[in-house]
């Protein structure tokens, strides 16, 4: 790492959020995300700067006018800069046109994308407000991790505010084909945007190669697809995947909390239990698995108070009504099993619908006998890899969705279709009756996967691309400052985002074409 290195994070989700407890004590909590963990070390070791909204009930009275804050709070190494975002502008963007738009665009699982003008143009403020942030605190030369779809309009406002910036965008979720990506009005000025990064990383090349397709039927621009990259308004971005992951070693909970937590759930110590660990979100597949729960106990009676399906589901997004209407369906659903097979003494599902903390969670991992995560779409799925990481002494089996993009990488799972309620029955079967030497085989070849491609070769590898792309720019640019007050979205009206002045001959996207006929 040179000395001028600046690593600047942008995320919607801050790593330490302060809210108020009982009796008007402040506790920090911190979110259940890999991607902490992954970034964090990097930010360290150059008291880097992570940029976020401030979303904890207490983070204002934890930072300063500026909204910054030292962390970790208990040994500070870096700053976290919080931006406050009213809260009708937030839910608008977040609720709205994030997570009603282009969570269901990007994810196959048939929940209709909703678009409104309004989420829209929160959108792009909330993407101007965050740009403005990183412009204030970036260096030439510096490094931006721009994370996710809730920022694809950060990397164009970069690339005209502060071009000697080197940024990444990396989107966590799927990118699916391109007549899905039709489906958004903003399509255009959405894709422009994301071509500001110097590097567009996704989960998979699948993903890549959807992305191109996208670009190339949507804007006017160059795409090569031997160095998977974009040429687009004279700027080329690379188009690369990057695994996520978890981290390694990981801290394991051990087989003897797993079995007092059994006992405190009533499991008899003989059970086979399958745990399935989510958010309660309707791409996780969670009202298919609970049908597949039930199939298997219809087909195999034998299993009656031998077999426990434990279910952790974190409520999420719960402003929004298909999460609310998922909440209600899954409670009805395992009620309706549990009625089904149920006797006195043996509940075959056991949902737990709260938020856990991740040392509870893997208590949970320590103690099942296997994990079922059968998503409908997925981008990676970190639990996958989290039960895999967990399972030290290989006596465990993976029942893996061949949506979910950990499907290219864990070759030991069983890989099934969560839409076909049989087969995942069948696996969950085979499951519990596969062999001990079977069972260490399989978690023996995922566990050398995740021990050689961590959470740490994630950010080490995406970091080293970025330091690349700054090496081969030292060469046709000379050093030259950051502007920092220019004209442009600072202190431009909001219409302004995304339609700035171009060139004559800059390209242009088939909306803006189209609009202007
Ligand atoms: O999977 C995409 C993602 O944004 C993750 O990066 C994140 O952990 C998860 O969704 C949670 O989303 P939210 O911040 O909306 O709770």
């Amino acid at each position: 790492m040179t000395n001028r290195e600046r690593v600047v994070v942008i995320a919607n989700r801050e790593p330490y959020a302060h809210e108020w407890g009982a009796g008007g004590k402040v506790v920090v909590q911190r979110p259940a995300s890999g991607l902490v963990t992954g970034i964090e070390p990097a930010l360290r070791a150059c008291g880097g700067l992570w940029i976020a909204y401030g979303g904890g009930s207490a983070d204002r009275v934890h930072s300063d006018r500026l909204g910054r804050v030292a962390v970790p709070p208990e040994a500070p190494e870096y700053t976290l800069r919080r931006l406050w975002i009213e809260e009708d502008e937030y839910e608008r963007y977040y609720s709205g046109f994030a997570n009603e738009g282009l969570w269901p665009l990007c994810h196959i699982a048939h929940t209709q994308p909703s678009f409104r003008m309004a989420d829209w143009l929160s959108y792009q403020a909330v993407n101007e407000t965050f740009a403005r942030a990183a412009v204030e605190e970036a260096t030439s030369g510096g490094l931006l991790l721009i994370q996710d779809y809730h920022f694809a309009l950060v990397p164009r406002l970069m690339r005209e505010q502060a071009p000697h910036v080197v940024t990444s965008l990396f989107w966590h979720i799927p990118w699916p084909n391109s007549e899905m990506i039709g489906i958004c009005p903003w399509k255009g000025t959405l894709l422009a945007g994301m071509l500001g990064a110097d590097i567009l990383g996704f989960h998979t090349r699948q993903y890549c190669l959807n992305f191109l397709d996208s670009v190339r039927r949507f804007l006017e621009c160059r795409v090569d697809y031997d160095e998977m990259s974009v040429s687009y308004g004279g700027h080329r971005t690379l188009v690369r995947p990057y695994p996520i992951s978890v981290e390694w070693p990981y801290p394991a909970a051990g087989r003897g909390e797993g079995a007092l937590l059994r006992r405190s759930l009533g499991i008899s110590a003989d059970a086979h239990v399958s745990v399935g660990v989510d958010r309660a979100d309707y791409t996780k597949g969670l009202l298919e698995r609970v049908q597949a729960v039930e199939q298997l106990l219809e087909d195999t009676p034998s299993l009656a108070g031998r077999y426990v399906f434990v279910q952790l589901a974190s409520p999420t997004r719960t402003r929004i009504r298909r999460y609310q209407q998922l909440a209600d369906d899954l409670q009805e659903a395992v009620d309706r099993v549990n009625e089904r097979f149920g006797t006195e003494t043996w509940k075959p599902i056991v949902l737990q619908m709260r938020t856990f903390a991740p040392e509870d969670v893997r208590r949970y991992y320590a103690m099942a006998n296997s994990a079922l995560v059968t998503p409908l779409h997925d981008g990676m799925n970190l639990v996958a890899k989290e039960y895999v990481a967990a399972c030290e002494d290989g006596d465990g089996a993976l029942v893996l969705s061949e949506f979910a993009g950990a499907a290219k990488e864990l070759d030991g799972a069983l890989l099934v279709n969560p839409y076909d309620t049989q087969q995942v029955a069948q696996m969950i079967l085979r499951a519990i009756r596969m062999p001990l030497a079977e069972r260490r085989a399989r978690m023996q070849e995922m566990r050398e996967q995740i021990a050689t491609h961590s959470i740490y070769d994630w950010s080490e590898k995406l970091l080293s691309d970025m330091r690349d792309v700054r090496e081969r720019n030292s060469r046709y640019w000379p050093a030259v400052a950051v502007p920092r007050s220019a004209s442009g979205f600072l202190g431009a009206p909001r219409a302004a985002t995304g339609t700035s002045p171009r060139s004559s001959e800059e390209p242009r996207s088939s909306e803006e074409r189209v609009a202007a006929r």
